[in-house]
């Protein structure tokens, strides 16, 4: 009797040792990349409400890049600071640092420049490991890199033209659905813009695009382990309209009812 107590007190604790175990290594799973960009001048303007001052380089005339994030897994916001004792090393990304200052910057003058590539690269970079394209810090930071390059937003809303001006409104919407069929040749892959509204304006803010982990262009909701939730059984039905009823309405983000925003010139101080 003893002996069996003990035993089934043994079988437990494995138990919860081995899902201890399953737990930690979910923890750190993702479902896709998040990569967004953001419009400096936008980015500076929510700054400069905050406590911190902006600075835009001269070498800095374009969108430039936010991060590339894992996203989706067991959290929908995806995993972060996946290894602390994963220091970020410039010297890492030596051969990257002229297009990291240019197309990667940090925009926040009381920071050193590394500080926003370091914080980046602790709270996402590090959970990207599990991708091969992405498994270290130089791949990482190429990765990111290289899909601006392929993305080219400022090229892009040149091409439709959206061109910065102080004086104009832009309507957010058609701004998307002018952007779609350039960026992607998946259909009914989105990508999703969001705005940001300062002193009762609303502004562009980012450009958000979802790649699979293979870097196919997808969308961004929902990942396909909410698919799963979701289709469960017949009577869900309702819960699966309702997410794609999300998905359609959820590719402006706070972005005014009547579209209308500015996509102001860059100033340089
Ligand atoms: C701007 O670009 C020039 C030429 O590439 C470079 O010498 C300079 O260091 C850059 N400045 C900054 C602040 O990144
Ligand atoms: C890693 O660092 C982040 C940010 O400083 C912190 O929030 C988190 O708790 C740390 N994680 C661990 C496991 O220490
Ligand atoms: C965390 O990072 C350190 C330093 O780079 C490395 O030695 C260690 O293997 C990493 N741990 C995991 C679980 O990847
Ligand atoms: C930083 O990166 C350089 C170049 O890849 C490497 O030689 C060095 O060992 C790294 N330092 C640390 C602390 O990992
Ligand atoms: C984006 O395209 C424009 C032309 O539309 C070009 O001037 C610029 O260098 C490109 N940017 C990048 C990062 O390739």
């Amino acid at each position: 009797m003893i002996f069996l107590k003990i035993c089934i007190l043994v079988v437990t604790l494995s138990l919860a040792v081995l899902q201890l175990a399953h737990c930690k290594t979910k923890s750190n799973e993702f479902d896709f990349f998040t990569f967004t960009q953001v419009w400096p001048m936008v980015a500076c303007l929510k700054d400069r409400s905050e406590e911190y001052k902006c600075h835009i380089s001269r070498n800095v005339t374009g969108w430039t890049i936010h991060g590339l994030w894992p996203s989706g897994g067991r959290s929908s916001k995806g995993p972060t600071f996946c290894n602390n004792s994963s220091k970020f090393n410039e010297s890492a990304v030596e051969k990257l640092l002229p297009e990291l200052d240019v197309y990667w910057p940090n925009l926040q003058s009381e920071t050193t420049r590394d500080d926003f590539w370091a914080y980046e690269w602790s709270k996402h970079g590090t959970c990207a490991k599990l991708v091969k394209e992405t498994r270290n810090e130089y791949l990482y930071f190429k990765k990111a890199l290289d899909l601006f390059q392929q993305i080219n937003f400022t090229g892009i809303l040149t091409d439709i033209g959206v061109i910065p001006d102080d004086n104009k409104l832009y309507d957010v919407l058609n701004i998307l659905n002018k952007i779609t069929p350039r960026l992607s040749k998946v259909k009914g892959v989105k990508p999703r813009l969001s705005c940001y509204k300062y002193k009762e304006q609303f502004y562009l803010n980012s450009v958000i695009i979802c790649f699979t982990k293979q870097f196919e262009m997808t969308s961004c909701l929902p990942t396909p382990r909410d698919n799963r939730l979701y289709f469960k059984s017949l009577k869900d039905i309702r819960k699966i309209e309702k997410v794609e009823n999300l998905v359609n309405n959820d590719n402006l983000i706070s972005c005014p009812r009547d579209n209308l925003v500015k996509y102001p010139t860059i100033r340089y101080d």
